[in-house]
């Protein structure tokens, strides 16, 4: 190996080369992707991050310089220097294909063992074997490329905040739970034997803290770690563009929010964005689309015709409304030519909701009508449904019999993964979302009790107030999601702001007065002393770049992500505990033979 000098210093990145360099002599820094060698002739192309430009080695080139290029094989790390040319043969395919160094000078500055898989982009290689060896996965340049788009998304965010007046706080991760509704990762006190940190789900009590402190306006690209089951949208930890507002509205925050998406667009997607963005309440988003977070790109919307077969005979149907439930369909324009195959696998996609079943009726180009349920039901309900979901050649409808909640999650996943299997649905198309009015509180029938459904700092609209004792299943919340294409991108609410509210929350909760005084009475204590009205939202600054890349798993745009188990497969963490580190905590590991 050679020593890298003072003197090896690059003058340029190999990809920024250009037919105007030619003449000049460069010094290029980078890896071998690969080694041609043509007997009198030797090619290398030399990665960096921000391309490749061609290394030409031939018979008027030093012998021991030769030599060397002879011997260099995929990832030896090189630093080349000669004069940019004009190549003989041209490459179309690479922005620098015109050109080439003619190397007078080459430093074989590491070496390297084949690579368990080549770096290139797009590889189909397997998500373990490139998380176990990340390092190397990094390099392929789609990975670069996300990387680096990540920290132009975290620069804009700061640089659009900032100018509007935000002011960038840090808050502690060593901290007491903060409720976000996953569970918390805790930290021991070697200081305070058997207490414990929590690392925070989000920044959400001290941010709120920071507007009682008069700083007004919060911004925060802050780590947050939540214990939950990942998901393509979902890793323990993650990062959010956090912020608050002091003396606002829902109306402001979504102005300010908007408008830090069209920077966005503005500055990194170089593409117009139209806005004010849409916005639909909670209640009609179920209603329409069967989620809260519906993909706004396609229609297929609900229709309720539980009315047209209120009397049938059918029981599927009949069942489902005598028992409080529903019978809704979605029209899937061109779903006519799914297979039978087709749809029994749109059945099974249906199963994973908890479907009992799907029935389904399509009508052919030609005017043909099949269908799994038509033949139970009257020429006059049939004739209801068909004028209901303005059924027309080429048609699929989908129907869904059950308690409400059933049939808004299948068929709202349906009406997703039709669209995909149509193809309607265009990565490069992006249908932002406001879903306002959210429930206050969602109810758990395991646990028979409410819990808030954002989190308990949420303020309740004024006018459903009165129903918070009574009936809080009804009360609508001050809470507001933006969504992009099907994804929840961030939340946020104008948040609780007196001592009486607070408390009165906590109580529906379920939270006692003294629970309540020993895990919030920080909070609880600083409403004595002058709060201002206050909101804020945050966003997934992962799920936005995965958005914004054309991306659908968050692990392509996170250096080191953990992979389902909430394990890391390349460091091998998490790990056993040194038993003198446990021995120092105060804690000892009880396994479960043991616990027998
Ligand atoms: P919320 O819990 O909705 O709100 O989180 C805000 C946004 O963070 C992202 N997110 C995640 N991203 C990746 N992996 C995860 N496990 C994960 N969990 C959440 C989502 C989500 O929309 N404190 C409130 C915000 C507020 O009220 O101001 C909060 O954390 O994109
Ligand atoms: P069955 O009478 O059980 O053979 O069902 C007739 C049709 O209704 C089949 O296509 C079933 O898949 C469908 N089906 C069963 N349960 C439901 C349900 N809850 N909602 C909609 N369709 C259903």
């Amino acid at each position: 190996m050679e020593v890298f000098e003072k003197n090896d210093k690059r003058t340029h990145y190999c990809g920024t080369l250009t037919t105007k360099n030619i003449g000049e002599r460069v010094c290029v820094l980078g890896w071998a992707q690969k080694q041609r060698d043509l007997g009198s002739l030797i090619f290398i192309d030399l990665r960096d991050r921000s391309g490749i430009i061609q290394l030409a080695f031939d018979e008027t080139t030093d012998r021991e310089i030769f030599d060397k290029a002879f011997g260099v094989r995929a990832e030896f790390v090189l630093c080349a220097k000669g004069e940019v040319r004009e190549r003989a043969t041209k490459n179309k395919n690479i922005p620098t294909g015109d050109i080439e160094i003619y190397v007078d000078e080459l430093k074989i500055l590491g070496k390297a063992q084949t690579p368990p898989f080549e770096i290139v982009e797009n590889s189909d290689v397997k998500s373990d074997l490139r998380l176990k060896h990340r390092y190397l996965d990094l390099r392929r340049p789609d990975m670069q490329r996300n990387i680096i788009a990540r920290s132009q998304i975290s620069n804009l965010a700061r640089n659009y905040f900032n100018e509007n007046g935000f002011i960038d706080i840090e808050t502690p991760n060593l901290i007491r739970p903060t409720p976000e509704g996953a569970r918390d990762y805790l930290v021991p006190s070697r200081v305070h034997p058997g207490k414990f940190y929590a690392l925070p789900q989000s920044p959400q009590l001290y941010k709120q803290l920071l507007m009682y402190s008069g700083f007004d306006r919060y911004i925060q690209i802050a780590r947050c770690f939540r214990d939950e089951d990942l998901r393509a949208d979902r890793q323990p930890e993650f990062t959010q563009i956090d912020m608050e507002i002091s003396f606002t509205d829902e109306d402001e925050i979504i102005a300010i929010n908007e408008g830090f998406i069209k920077y966005i667009f503005d500055n990194f997607m170089h593409k117009p964005l139209e806005t004010p963005f849409e916005r639909i309440t909670w209640k009609d988003a179920m209603e329409r689309f069967g989620s809260d977070k519906p993909d706004m790109r396609f229609g297929f919307e609900l229709k309720n015709i539980s009315e047209a077969v209120k009397d049938t005979e059918f029981k599927v149907f009949a069942g489902a409304i005598e028992n409080g439930g529903s019978v809704r369909a979605i029209n899937v324009k061109g779903g006519a030519k799914f297979s039978r195959k087709e749809i029994d696998s749109l059945t099974e996609v249906a199963k994973q909701f908890k479907a009992k079943g799907l029935a389904w009726l399509k009508m052919s180009e030609a005017g043909e009508v099949s269908s799994s349920y038509a033949k139970f039901l009257s020429d006059d309900e049939n004739a209801k449904i068909a004028e209901i979901m303005k059924l027309e050649k080429g048609d699929l409808l989908l129907v869904m019999a059950d308690k409400n909640s059933v049939v808004f999650d299948v068929l709202g996943a349906l009406r997703c993964e039709c669209a995909k299997r149509l193809g309607i649905t265009k990565p490069d198309e992006f249908k932002f979302l406001w879903v306002t009015e959210f429930p206050l509180f969602e109810y758990d029938e395991e646990d028979g009790r409410y819990y808030a459904k954002h989190h308990p700092f949420t303020a309740p609209m004024d006018e459903d107030y009165h129903l918070i004792d009574t009936e809080p299943g009804k009360v609508r919340a001050r809470a507001y999601d933006i969504v992009l294409n099907g994804t929840e991108l961030g939340g946020g609410s104008i948040r609780i702001h007196t001592t009486e509210m607070q408390e009165h929350m906590f109580s529906i909760l379920g939270i006692g007065k003294e629970e309540a005084q020993e895990k919030f009475g920080f909070l609880l204590d600083a409403f004595k002393y002058g709060v201002p009205p206050h909101g804020g939202l945050a966003y997934g600054l992962d799920r936005l770049v995965t958005l914004l890349l054309g991306l659908e798993d968050i692990r392509e745009v996170i250096a080191f992500p953990k992979v389902q188990n909430a394990s890391e497969l390349m460091s091998k963490c998490p790990s056993f505990a040194n038993p003198d580190d446990l021995k120092e905590l105060g804690i000892a590991i009880i396994t479960d033979e043991e616990e027998k």
